[in-house]
């Protein structure tokens, strides 16, 4: 046989493939979603997602040491808050004092380089478990913009390098950018959660910060998974008021939607590897059906392929660990 092109050159030894590979993993890439609670000495293993846990500040300050010697750069912080300090308000979510706020000052106290950014949205803070204001059984937008606004000025003030506002809510980013120009946090970055899908796939976070809605769903905020063209107008629409980066989320289940703000964009997109998708891969890799290990890269490296330049992922402490081999 002649043949003009021979395809498998490409892919005869380890070597030439990793000299032609198009994605590349690399510890930047990932941004470390850490769960906080309340105590000392706290490291409660979340049920449904086996090897991840929730710390008190104590542990989540040595945890964040460990990951910035493994060349991690970015953490995404979330906390329990205790049920006493919930109601329709969230208030507690711009508290100086609050959990959130002392863990901003603990952790860039501990690693100073270290890029944080906190979760925006009042479910873990709602006695509802839903992301804004409840009024007649419906989640009331511009009263819950007003209380993002105030729960991101806090986070600035306490130190945060990024806000992520993950509610959903129409006209948050503009209102949150404008806050934090008119009270001169000039250097706080937004990473939006602009194409944030009704997922059955946070349930495991749910159970990690007890923050499931307690009535209904959130159909009415996040988008429905029948739709693309709408996360592009979500994106276009973020950045147009002032998002830094914006963020697609579930990932795998949306590489195309990942793919489709990509291209439509012209700031950096990441996109969130969620709690579902981790017990995925834990569940059949606990069952012997899949290699975890090949499975966490990948996952990921398929992410990247479809666009994103940052992952948030609960996995990124394990692929570190293989790509340093
Ligand atoms: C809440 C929030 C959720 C996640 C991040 N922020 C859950 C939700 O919207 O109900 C999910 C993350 C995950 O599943 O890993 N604002």
């Amino acid at each position: 046989m002649y043949l003009q092109r021979r395809n498998r050159i490409l892919r005869q030894s380890p070597a030439i493939r990793a000299m032609v590979a198009e994605t590349v993993l690399t510890p930047n890439d990932f941004i470390v979603p850490l769960f906080i609670d309340e105590g000392e000495g706290v490291e409660q293993e979340i049920a449904s997602m086996p090897g991840y846990f929730r710390r008190s500040l104590d542990g989540t300050v040595r945890e964040v040491k460990e990951l910035w010697g493994l060349g991690i750069r970015s953490v995404l912080l979330f906390v329990k808050s205790k049920d006493e300090l919930k109601d329709n308000t969230g208030k507690e979510a711009w508290n100086p004092d609050g959990l959130m706020q002392r863990s901003i000052k603990a952790i860039k106290d501990a690693v100073p380089g270290l890029v944080v950014m906190t979760d925006v949205a009042l479910d873990p803070y709602s006695s509802y478990g839903h992301d804004g204001i409840v009024e007649n059984g419906e989640i009331v937008n511009d009263p819950t913009v007003e209380a993002l606004v105030m729960m991101s000025l806090s986070h600035a003030a306490a130190g945060a390098d990024w806000v992520a506002p993950s509610d959903m809510m129409d006209g948050r980013i503009g209102a949150i950018r404008q806050a934090l120009e008119e009270n001169n946090f000039t250097r706080t970055g937004i990473m939006a959660y602009s194409a944030k899908y009704a997922s059955c796939f946070y349930g495991p976070f749910r159970d990690a910060l007890d923050s499931a809605p307690g009535f209904g769903d959130k159909k009415t905020y996040q988008m429905d998974y029948a739709n693309r063209l709408e996360a592009v107008k979500e994106a276009l629409m973020d950045v147009e008021e002032g998002a830094d980066i914006v963020m697609v989320k579930p990932a795998l289940p949306y590489l195309d939607i990942i793919r489709e703000v990509k291209n439509a964009v012209q700031v950096p997109v990441s996109a969130y590897n969620i709690s579902g998708e981790y017990a995925l891969i834990k569940a059949a890799a606990k069952m012997g059906w899949i290699d975890e290990d090949k499975a966490i890269l990948e996952t990921l490296t398929s992410i990247k392929r479809a666009g994103a330049d940052l992952i948030a992922t609960y996995f990124a402490k394990d692929a570190v660990k293989l790509i340093n081999g």
